[in-house]
């Protein structure tokens, strides 16, 4: 874990075209219509299972060994053996992906439409620099929350852009690992059917 423990968790005030609140109508009517079709009601019973993506951007890939006072001891390899156990436990089917580059995140991101039920991104570097990844958000109906294992806010004035802040639902940042942990959990309350 990194020395700098920040919380930074932003619901954000949406101004793309899609609107969180529909985009979660879309999963929880999606869900519902299932559960009536298949006679269950309320039930929770035969239910869909809610599809997270976790997307991590470029160097993740060297967690553990990359600059471990920053982003800690952890290897990619653990924190996505711990996202899945952890999304059984949360009712999540989780997948993940990591790629260095960006045309092949776009590409993740669109194949995502209609599969994922949302998707957590650490944009790595790209977080600063890409249209290309806030765009294929924009294109596919599909909620966001960005994570960050450092506290970008306590570093380099260049990491305090994010080109795709204004279109997640929240963010979560500074807590190392944690933070895709805490991201889970932040998920499977933003999918979980209400008034059940
Ligand atoms: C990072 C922060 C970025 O500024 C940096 O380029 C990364 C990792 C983080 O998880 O703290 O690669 O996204």
């Amino acid at each position: 874990m990194p020395e700098t423990c920040t919380l930074q968790v932003e619901p954000t005030t949406l101004k793309s075209p899609f609107s969180y609140g529909s985009m979660l109508g879309v999963v929880r009517g999606t869900v519902m219509r299932e559960k009536a079709a298949s006679g269950q009601g309320n039930q929770g019973q035969n239910a869909k299972t809610l599809r997270v993506l976790v997307i991590h951007g470029p160097n993740l890939n060297l967690l553990g060994e990359r600059e471990p006072e920053v982003y800690g001891r952890t290897k990619l390899r653990d924190i996505d053996r711990e996202l899945k156990r952890l999304g059984k436990e949360l009712g999540l089917t989780v997948d993940t992906f990591q790629s260095n580059s960006e045309g092949a995140i776009v590409d993740r991101i669109q194949k995502a439409r209609g599969r994922a039920d949302l998707i957590l991104i650490n944009p790595g570097a790209y977080t600063h620099t890409s249209i290309a990844i806030r765009d294929a958000f924009a294109a596919i109906a599909v909620p966001v929350i960005e994570v960050h294992l450092s506290n970008v806010y306590k570093r380099e004035p260049f990491r305090h852009h994010s080109t795709i802040a204004d279109l997640v639902v929240g963010r979560i940042m500074g807590f190392g690992a944690e933070s895709y942990y805490l991201a889970l959990r932040a998920a499977a309350n933003l999918l979980a059917p209400k008034g059940t």
